[in-house]
């Protein structure tokens, strides 16, 4: 039996092993198939794959063996019955989002979200006649209340862009069920090693590849993932019509980096951790945030649906955006980037980077002041991790 089949082995294994197509030569590492198209045997043979009547690649828009391969990795370690890979996280969760609804149609999510995400739900959907409310994601009378009959996804990321809040998955998705609509949950933040949203009763699940997938800072990608029946009727279409495609180079890359996911996730949050627990009462800190310590302010959620912490802490400063800087400028080995996920220890400034859109009122909501920093662990050594950001707050 396949690597592919056997639910029986851990993730772990699954992410070495699943998804690969061996060509004819039988090569140990997968093949990449830098190809557009595919030729036929007869003029029958490419009328029968035209038509669905013969299995088999048609078009790279479509499918093609490497990105399959990715596909099929990603759906093992998600315990997903299909997956469709797009060339970035974005045009999974457009894709996703599009895919579910119509005109007519209303969407509700949580307002904490990604910028980009929240810019689709807030400011385009309604374009195109889905409306849209936002509400407190940890507050699931909100969710009930915004709910009505016209409602058919409620999406969310869990934990969230950067205040790190987590949603109690389970809950969420029966308000959804009981309301007839399905639930997208972008699992970016937790990975696919520490949070399963589809046994927690998600419907959809998405990721930006491009953070920890890869986690090496070389390319974009991203992924969709839930039944045959969902991505069949819902996704599969709007991807081979519309094409935000991954391209059969990035799926390559991106098989490479699932190989090695678990360990780099795993000395990620141990760094994060480590990083939390060393500076949460340092004297120039605000506040610190991290998904593995008891006083997170959903300990309970964490402990019930996630399996690890985080690889990032977010933590606010003293002096609002004068000290931010200050600390972010006297750093010498993390570098300044609105990434995360890489190999490379990153901090960012979400007030003027990812949620500079966003009106002060509408950050302050989200308890992001003008300190708050966003620290995405890299496989550093940890001691020289903290060394410099105990360095840069002597700045602060
Ligand atoms: C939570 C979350 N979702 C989606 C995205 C979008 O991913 P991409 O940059 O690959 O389009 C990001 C990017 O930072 C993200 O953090």
């Amino acid at each position: 039996m396949s690597a592919s089949t056997r639910r029986d082995y851990r993730p772990e294994t699954r992410i070495i092993h699943s998804g690969t197509r061996r060509s004819q030569f039988n090569e140990t590492s997968e093949a990449l198939f830098l190809t557009q198209g595919y030729v036929y045997d007869s003029a029958e043979q490419c009328e029968a794959r035209f038509s669905g009547k013969e299995p088999g690649y048609v078009y790279s828009r479509y499918s093609n063996p490497t990105v399959a391969m990715f596909e099929g990795r990603m759906a093992a370690l998600e315990g997903a019955e299909a997956c469709r890979a797009t060339a970035t996280g974005m045009a999974a969760v457009t894709t996703a989002l599009m895919g579910l609804v119509k005109a007519g149609d209303h969407v509700v999510a949580a307002r904490a979200l990604f910028g980009g995400c929240r810019w689709v739900v807030e400011d385009w959907l309604p374009r195109f006649g889905v409306t849209s409310t936002l509400v407190e994601g940890s507050d699931l009378a909100q969710w009930e209340k915004a709910v009505r009959k016209e409602t058919k996804v409620l999406f969310l990321e869990t934990p969230t862009n950067p205040t790190l809040e987590v949603y109690d998955i389970s809950a969420i998705a029966k308000i959804a069920h009981a309301a007839g609509a399905k639930l997208v949950v972008d699992n970016v933040f937790a990975t696919p090693l520490y949070q399963s949203p589809l046994t927690l009763g998600a419907d959809c699940v998405v990721y930006s590849a491009t953070k920890h997938i890869d986690g090496q800072g070389r390319c974009l990608g991203g992924a969709i993932l839930g039944s045959e029946k969902l991505i069949t009727d819902h996704i599969h279409n709007v991807i081979r019509q519309s094409g935000p495609s991954l391209s059969p180079f990035n799926a390559w890359v991106l098989l490479k980096g699932l190989e090695t996911l678990a360990v780099r996730v795993e000395r990620q949050a141990q760094t994060a951790a480590a990083v939390a627990d060393t500076l949460s009462n340092h004297g120039k800190l605000v506040k610190m945030i991290y998904p593995g310590r008891d006083d997170h302010p959903q300990a309970d959620i964490v402990r019930k649906q996630m399996s690890g912490g985080s690889t990032l802490c977010s933590f606010e400063v003293k002096g609002g955006k004068a000290g931010a800087f200050r600390f972010l400028n006297a750093l010498q080995l993390i570098k300044i980037t609105n990434n995360l996920g890489d190999a490379k220890s990153l901090v960012t400034h979400p007030t003027t980077t990812t949620h500079q859109r966003l009106t002060p009122e509408q950050r302050a909501e989200l308890g992001i002041g003008d300190g708050l920093i966003r620290f995405s662990a890299g496989l550093e050594h940890p001691d020289d991790v903290i060394a410099d950001l105990t360095t840069a707050l002597d700045a602060v």
